[in-house]
């Protein structure tokens, strides 16, 4: 058999995905996929623009076009990028498949391997999952409420050679939910000047905040062109549209454009055509305000029925937006076996265990919880049997 390459090592099943493919059981109660909540995708604004796209005449909707993406697209994503205080044009902004592909390219263009990629502590998952083809080394900084522990960044930077990125997500982290305040994404690209590293600004879950006031991005902050910002709109229109944006120097922007080149030519012309036709012709901000009641209530709901019920010595974080709360429990719990052994089996729940989320010495006691998409009583009724029997496994 022919050997694989050495970054195929890096490429392993993630420890999640036998457990996501459960969620589709309808006697499953899952905590764990983190989707946007289905009956809040806007299906019959787009059933209207896609029957007006595939009408005669209509062609170039199913046309080749730029690698880049739709100029129209670039131009509308560009203008909401302006509206949230990075003055942009369309040629600065790259269309990309999903967020999740511009932390693939990114981390291709910068990343050698053995080159360090800095982390939050948890970081995103799917991050991880996209940089380690790059077999990058990681080193993780720690987080409280404020997000990213900026001191203990500087001195990973201080001491640790080769790092090429700081990944962060700063906007209701995946996987705590956690924002990073003001001060820290300011000494955050204090130091990325000082030390002459990149930062990779992630922030697919920006515009579902539901409570407190919006923090300028780290990409706003940036003076010298350090900054790449990621978004995309998996959270405020679907998923399954794979559309994201990069924003980034026309240096950066112009090679991120390349390997995008070489990577899938493009993306789906007509789901390009759809967001534009949507963006130009329908309200999104209302859309996405429309949402947000949903999010908030669930997130409420969760949060207070792990009140009653959750036992002593277990907290979680209390995101101001986004989907996920993270729980951590007593260090004895080993949250993967207890899913496996317990909470599958007796109750019918999936939750993500914490351990993946470390892209370095990972913590085995800690679970992410979403509270998107569950009905209100199995919400209920599922955090309350997992109440119970985490009582009786660490009685
Ligand atoms: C922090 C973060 N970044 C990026 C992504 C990628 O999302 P998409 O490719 O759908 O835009 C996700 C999806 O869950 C995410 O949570």
């Amino acid at each position: 058999m022919t050997s694989f390459a050495r970054r195929a090592e890096r490429v392993q099943p993630s420890a999640i995905r036998e457990f996501l493919s459960l969620a589709g059981d309808p006697r499953i109660t899952s905590f764990a996929g983190g989707y946007p909540d289905p009956t809040l995708f806007p299906m019959a604004d787009l059933h209207a623009i896609y029957d007006g796209l595939l009408s005669a005449g209509n062609a170039s909707a199913l046309q080749y076009t730029a690698s880049e993406g739709l100029p129209e697209l670039r131009a509308l994503v560009a203008a909401r990028l302006t509206a949230d205080g990075m003055p942009c044009g369309a040629d600065d902004v790259l269309i990309t498949q999903g967020g999740q592909q511009g932390l693939d390219l990114t981390a291709k263009l910068f990343v050698d391997a053995g080159d360090v990629i800095v982390a939050e502590r948890p970081t995103f998952l799917g991050a991880l999952i996209a940089f380690n083809p790059c077999e990058p080394d990681y080193r993780s900084v720690p987080m409280d409420e404020e997000g990213m522990d900026t001191d203990a960044l500087e001195e990973v930077l201080r001491t640790t050679e080769r790092v090429k990125l700081v990944y962060t997500v700063p906007d209701f982290q995946n996987p705590t939910g956690r924002t990073m305040s003001l001060a820290r994404r300011q000494r955050l690209v204090e130091l990325a000047e000082e030390y002459d590293v990149v930062v990779l600004e992630d922030t697919p879950y920006r515009e579902l905040r539901y409570e407190g006031e919006r923090l300028p991005t780290i990409k706003s902050l940036d003076t010298t062109g350090r900054v790449v910002h990621l978004g995309s709109f998996s959270k405020i229109l679907a998923p399954g549209l794979r559309l994201g944006w990069a924003l980034a120097t026309p240096e950066v922007r112009e090679k991120l454009a390349l390997l995008k080149l070489a990577a899938d030519t493009q993306n789906g012309t007509l789901n390009m055509r759809a967001a534009a036709a949507y963006l130009a012709g329908y309200d999104i901000e209302a859309h996405i305000a429309g949402m947000l009641p949903t999010y908030r209530h669930q997130r409420d709901l969760m949060l207070a029925t792990m009140q009653e019920h959750f036992p002593a010595g277990t907290t979680w974080t209390r995101a101001e937006g986004g989907l996920f709360t993270w729980v951590s429990f007593p260090e004895r719990l080993d949250v993967a076996a207890f899913q496996r052994d317990t909470l599958i089996p007796r109750a019918g729940i999936i939750i993500v265990p914490g351990a993946p989320f470390f892209a370095d010495h990972p913590e085995g006691n800690h679970a992410r919880m979403s509270y998107s998409g569950v009905p209100d009583e199995r919400l209920v009724a599922g955090v309350r049997s997992m109440g119970e029997l985490l009582r009786q496994a660490l009685a």
